[in-house]
């Protein structure tokens, strides 16, 4: 398995850089879509998707008339491509920084995971639990994606993972306010995401 150091910038551009880029799906997928549609008019409320990627969930957004969506990514590509596609995006709310590394000051309302947990070598999963904390306001959210599935001892990511052991790391942070299996995931996915809701206690 790559250890955190071999997962850095340079790694993620080449996968951009190359085309091996398999966990873009080339739009927002259902789970996220269908939350945010339930969040009634859009507000000034802080987002953030880390390890965004192209970052069709902030394209969307943006789209809905939110203005305060902020996109992290250690590789510059995709977040170019997604000022391609989105020219009044603000370049200021591109964040090309470590997600480790990123700010709190102010703190965010709501953080959007989508196989950015899964592409993070293993040991890093309670440092991203405790970072997501961090990053939030109190009563702020962690919503999104997480594989509950096995993917094998590969070297690359999508690194997986149970349910079981994922309650343990966001426990001491966050009540859970939904962590099952999505009934809405694209067909390749499906059965194997939760989709999780929780909110920073
Ligand atoms: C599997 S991709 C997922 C991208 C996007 N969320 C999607 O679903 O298309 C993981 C992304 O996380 C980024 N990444 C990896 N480690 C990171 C870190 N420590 N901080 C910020 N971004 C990171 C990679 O550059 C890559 O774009």
């Amino acid at each position: 398995m790559k250890t955190n150091s071999q997962l850095d910038a340079q790694y993620w551009q080449d996968r951009y850089a190359t085309g091996h880029t398999g966990w873009d799906v080339g739009a927002i997928t259902p789970p996220l879509r269908d939350y945010f549609a339930q969040l009634g008019p859009p507000d000034d409320r802080r987002i953030l998707v880390p390890g965004a990627g192209r970052a069709y969930e902030a394209e969307y957004l943006h789209a809905q008339g939110y203005e305060n969506i902020f996109v992290a990514d250690l590789a510059p590509a995709p977040l170019q491509a997604l000022q391609r596609r989105v020219p009044g995006f603000p370049p200021a709310h591109l964040l090309l920084q470590d997600f480790f590394q990123l700010s709190a000051t102010p703190p965010y309302d709501l953080i959007v995971e989508q196989t950015f947990f899964c592409a993070l070598n293993p040991t890093l999963r309670p440092a991203y639990a405790r970072k997501c904390a961090e990053l939030l306001r109190p009563g702020g959210t962690l919503m999104g994606l997480l594989f509950d599935t096995d993917f094998g001892l590969g070297a690359e990511p999508p690194f997986g993972g149970t349910r079981e052991e994922y309650r343990a790391y966001f426990a001491p942070y966050f009540d859970f306010r939904h962590f099952d299996t999505a009934y809405n995931s694209i067909a390749p996915r499906q059965g194997r995401e939760l989709f999780i809701c929780l909110e920073k206690k």
